[in-house]
């Protein structure tokens, strides 16, 4: 049986001011009709899923209950602190490897849109042999620039009717090294998505990292349940060391296997993203909320609550929050975080 396991860690400041320490970009709808994370949630259901597992920092509590009310849950993993998501997909591995010694993780970021769900759960479903065979499976998207916040995958002979084996996984690679992957082709994105036996990611962990590995045995073991809400040993978790699965496994494991897919996925990383995403008007301008728009061209107007009158932009973001407004180029988008730096600073 495939057990989705929604990864709830990260606070994605590249889309402040609308997503916010208390109000981390998984738990917004960013356009869509539902958070962020319940869509995760709701793209991973069918014959033979399990209710999903949501592992999210101890912080974020009261919000993935809120979020999740009326909706089911296997089970809420609070960590201590945060560690990245190898030992945080480990703690989901070992709860589901206990309750189902074949069991699969499917591994979702709670932070990503993926407009073609039908092709999602198509690639899933020809993932799932391969993952009961033991291979680490990776979706692979279809590169289009040199990226470099991504995990390339080198898709190596055929495995099954769908699937690669994986030449080389190579996380985070630099601009360089990204420009010679997109040039010589055969590459793919890394969708931060995976499907694998619980049991091959605790192996694979154990092989690579087993100072990871054995101190997230120890948090499992010492761990404490009430209702659904698990709580890792803390001790030991809070002793593990910070890496993702991206370093720790599928760089150096063997058994790895990438399945390619066209979803229409997006990890929505900054608000040039999320401009590409959202329904442009003809001069590809994206107005949400209350905006007046005259004679602007590719231009994002977001308003949370006040009145954007907007004349003459070309290729702005301007995003109103209740209490603040941000202007930057779209081309620039990424450096909303300078701002969100210069006031973590100011304290
Ligand atoms: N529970 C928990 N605990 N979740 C975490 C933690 C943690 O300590 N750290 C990160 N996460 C969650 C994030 O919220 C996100 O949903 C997911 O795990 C991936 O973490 P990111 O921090 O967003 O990773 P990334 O974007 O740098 O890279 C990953 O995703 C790319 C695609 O978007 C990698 O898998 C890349 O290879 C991949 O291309
Ligand atoms: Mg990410």
């Amino acid at each position: 049986d495939i057990w989705p396991v929604i990864l709830s860690g990260g606070s994605g400041t590249r889309l402040w001011p609308l997503s916010r320490t208390e109000r981390p970009k998984q738990m917004l709808t960013l356009g869509q009709d539902q958070p962020m994370i319940l869509a995760t949630a709701a793209r991973a259901v069918g014959a033979g899923y399990h209710d999903p597992i949501v592992v999210a920092g101890e912080a974020h509590r009261e919000l993935v209950e809120k979020a999740f009310e009326g909706a089911p849950l296997s089970a809420l993993i609070l960590e201590p602190a945060a560690r990245n998501t190898a030992p945080a997909i480990a703690m989901a591995a070992h709860h589901v490897a206990a309750a189902d010694p074949e069991g699969q993780i499917l591994v979702m970021p709670s932070d990503h849109l993926i407009r073609d769900e039908a092709a999602f759960r198509r690639a899933v479903d020809s993932a799932r042999e391969l993952a009961t065979d033991g291979w680490l499976v990776t979706f692979g998207i279809q590169p289009d620039h040199p990226e470099t916040g991504y995990g390339y995958i080198e898709a190596g002979e055929p495995l099954g009717a769908a699937g690669r084996r994986v030449a080389t996984f190579r996380e985070k690679p630099d601009r360089e090294t990204a420009e010679d992957f997109l040039r010589s082709g055969g590459f793919y994105w890394n969708a931060g998505i995976f499907l694998m036996k619980a049991r091959a990611y605790l192996d694979a962990l154990a092989a690579h990292e087993p100072r990871i590995a054995s101190a997230c045995v120890e948090a499992f073991e010492a761990s404490g349940a009430a209702g659904k809400v698990v709580r890792p040993g803390y001790d030991a978790f809070f002793r593990c060391a910070s890496q993702s699965i991206d370093y720790a496994v599928m760089e150096p494991a063997e058994k790895k296997a990438v399945v390619p897919v066209d979803m229409g996925w997006s990890d929505i990383g900054s608000f040039a993203a999320l401009h590409e995403v959202l329904a442009q008007d003809e001069d590809g301008n994206v107005a949400v909320g209350d905006a007046l728009v005259e004679d602007c061209r590719g231009s994002l107007l977001w308003s949370d609550g006040p009145l954007i009158g907007a004349v003459g932009l070309d290729n702005l973001v301007v995003v109103a929050a209740e209490d603040c407004v941000v202007v930057l180029p779209r081309e620039r988008a990424q450096d909303v975080k300078a701002i969100v730096e210069k006031l973590k600073a100011a304290g």
